[in-house]
């Protein structure tokens, strides 16, 4: 279907299956608006007024002509939603195996963070035939993500996470755009995705990923702004351990739960009246507007690092622990 105008390339594993959904519904449309048409001319003529005389004969109803033109249309629109939702699901449902990005939407580009700390601005690079799990939040006023050619398209949204995915199927480079009026410049927030074999894109990857993992850098965070004073991983802290919170079920005041997911991570930064965990005060100062979305990324990947979700596969949690009680040690002796 490469051939058609103004058709984008089909590069991504739901593509195909939106296209002939669309093409489905452009084909029935079509069909019935051809029908009537035609129905509208060819009665038109073949019944029209022949003499003064001529009278047409009144019609009283037909139920059997009533069922065919209900049945048919209702069964068409079944069909339309049955498709639709089940493509839905799967546009909406990240598969197990996705690697996860981070991206965030800025008046007017696009900031996007590898875990292992590599950083891209307005172009994504991702390896082929591997799903990409993007979560994205926005630092400003909504925006969208839409690459026309992996048929995704989902809203950028301030103070909230969305997620969107993809498999890209073809290696090339795609048009990434932003398809929600946000200023001036909306029209020039746009970027490239480069879809490359897996071997290149691991040697992209490695190249220069400066100061560090995304997690290394929210644990620089970390203890830059303090938060190792008070969340000390001894739990002897004004504030709760964080080792081992991140995807876990956080009791609140009055036996509440809450799942900390990344969501809850970011609110209790920037507002951590909101739902204070059970037995401890709300003394934390507000990080609203101190903090970039960048940041929150960094310091959520951190928290994940040594949260639950994480901490199976090897000891290491062990190494920033000590540091970070070494840090909140050395703080609390200047009497911070
Ligand atoms: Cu961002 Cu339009």
């Amino acid at each position: 279907m490469g051939s058609i105008p103004f058709l984008p390339p089909s590069a991504s594993s739901v593509s195909g299956e939106v296209d002939a959904f669309y093409f489905f519904m452009v084909a029935v449309t079509a069909f019935f608006s051809l029908l009537v048409f035609g129905l509208v001319v060819f009665m038109a003529v073949k019944y029209r007024r022949k003499s003064d005389q001529d009278q047409p004969r009144a019609i009283l109803g037909s139920v059997p002509l009533e069922i065919v033109w209900t049945a048919i249309p209702f069964l068409i629109g079944m069909v339309m939603f049955g498709w639709s939702a089940k493509i839905f699901f799967t546009i909406m449902t990240p598969p197990e195996d996705a690697i996860e990005m981070y991206a965030t939407g800025k008046q007017w580009m696009w900031k996007i963070q590898h875990r292992n700390g590599k950083r891209e601005i307005n172009e994504l690079h991702v390896p082929v035939g591997q799903a990409i799990k993007l979560k994205m939040t926005s630092e400003d006023v909504i925006h969208s993500f839409f690459v026309p050619a992996f048929r995704t398209k989902m809203d950028v949204l301030p103070g909230r996470y969305t997620t969107t995915w993809f498999r890209p199927t073809k290696v090339g480079k795609y048009h990434l755009f932003c398809t929600e009026y946000c200023g001036t410049k909306h029209s020039g927030m746009i970027g490239w995705v480069y879809v490359m074999q897996p071997e290149d894109y691991q040697k992209w990857l490695q190249g220069d990923s400066g100061e560090g993992t995304l997690a290394q850098r929210g644990e620089k965070l970390f203890n830059e702004l303090g938060c190792a004073n008070c969340h000390r991983t001894d739990g002897k802290g004004r504030g709760p351990s964080l080792v081992g919170v991140a995807g876990e079920m956080v009791e609140l005041e009055r036996g509440a739960k809450v799942l900390a997911d990344e969501e809850y991570l970011r609110e209790s930064i920037l507002n951590p009246q909101a739902k204070l965990v059970a037995g401890y005060q709300g003394i934390m100062p507000v990080f609203q507007g101190l903090v970039s979305e960048d940041q929150l990324l960094q310091l959520i990947e951190y928290l994940k690092s040594i949260g639950k979700t994480q901490k199976a596969p090897a000891a290491k949690p062990a190494a920033p622990a000590s540091r970070t009680a070494a840090t909140a040690a050395t703080v609390q002796g200047k009497g911070l």
